[in-house]
């Protein structure tokens, strides 16, 4: 599946992510800006924080209440933040676009 970026200043990267890894995974492995991803993906740092794209939204859900909770650590959150190591890829996520914040917890 392909997983977009658009950083905080609106440029995009477009990469090749694996079913069954998350979007923070994806995007440290890629070296993408913007995404720590400090803690590794337990749900315990809230510096993978992304803004799902609103057309995406739906499809990729409500962040759990274990996420929701970590949530409250993460800067400038919005309807459609989500930590990105909570959302794993999948063939139905090819497409997806994520922005990331400016600054991380
Ligand atoms: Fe730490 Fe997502 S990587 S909460």
């Amino acid at each position: 599946p392909i997983i977009t970026y658009i950083d905080s200043t609106g440029a995009a990267r477009s990469v090749n992510a694996a079913s069954g890894s998350t979007v923070m995974e994806t995007a440290v492995r890629n070296a993408i800006p913007e995404i720590v991803g400090e803690c590794g993906g337990a749900c315990a740092c809230a510096t993978c924080h992304v803004y799902v794209d609103d057309m995406w939204v739906d499809i990729v859900g409500e962040p759990v209440d274990m996420e929701e909770d970590m949530l409250d650590f993460a800067l400038d959150v919005r309807p459609n933040s989500r930590l990105s190591c909570q959302i794993r890829v999948s063939d139905a996520l090819d497409g997806l676009v994520v922005h990331t914040p400016e600054r991380q917890a």
